[in-house]
């Protein structure tokens, strides 16, 4: 019998400063690709528009906010995001406005993938932008964390309707 190995589907979640929303949406979907045992078929990453954090582990309050909710996410490292990442990433997902158009602009060949908003795929929310909790209290985390959650239960609904 012949096995084909299809085509990992590539998802890149991109925030400013990659440390606070990007890579809690990265460890989000992570959890729900391994739950679902789908690890062979999606592969994540997280990147930000700025350079500040490169190198660094997620944000302490993001972590916390996570580990309750039974996430770690302790391993991920940031990184900028560059332009050979639109003809990496099938999906490269913006948190704002601002970083959507930061990435539009960085886009090189019209073939490659477009930038998308991640709230795009939302199921259950309305706004349309997850907010940057990077200056403000915990419960700002928690609502990163509550948003970004919904929008991947939707994010993978649309990978197994149009890739798998
Ligand atoms: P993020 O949050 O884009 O969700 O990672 C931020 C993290 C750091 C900064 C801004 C936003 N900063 O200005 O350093």
């Amino acid at each position: 019998m012949r096995c084909i190995v299809a085509n990992k589907v590539k998802v890149l979640f991109v925030c400013l400063g990659n440390i606070c929303r990007s890579p809690t949406a990265h460890g989000v979907f992570r959890k729900l690709v391994i739950d679902q045992g789908l690890t062979d078929r999606i592969e994540i990453d997280s990147a930000g528009t700025g350079a500040w954090h490169i190198g660094k582990a997620p944000d302490s309050r993001a972590q916390a906010t996570a580990r309750n909710r039974g996430i770690d996410m302790s391993d991920l490292r940031a990184r900028q995001v560059d332009s050979g990442d639109f003809m990496v990433y099938d999906y490269v997902l913006a948190m704002d406005e601002s970083n959507l158009s930061n990435l539009q602009a960085m886009v090189l060949d019209k073939s490659n993938t477009q930038p998308k908003l991640l709230m795009d795929y939302a199921l259950a929310r309305s706004e349309r932008e997850v907010p940057d909790p990077y200056y403000g209290g915990d419960e700002g985390f928690e609502h990163v964390f509550d948003m970004v959650e919904d929008a991947c239960f939707g994010l993978l609904e649309d990978i197994r309707a149009n890739h798998l």
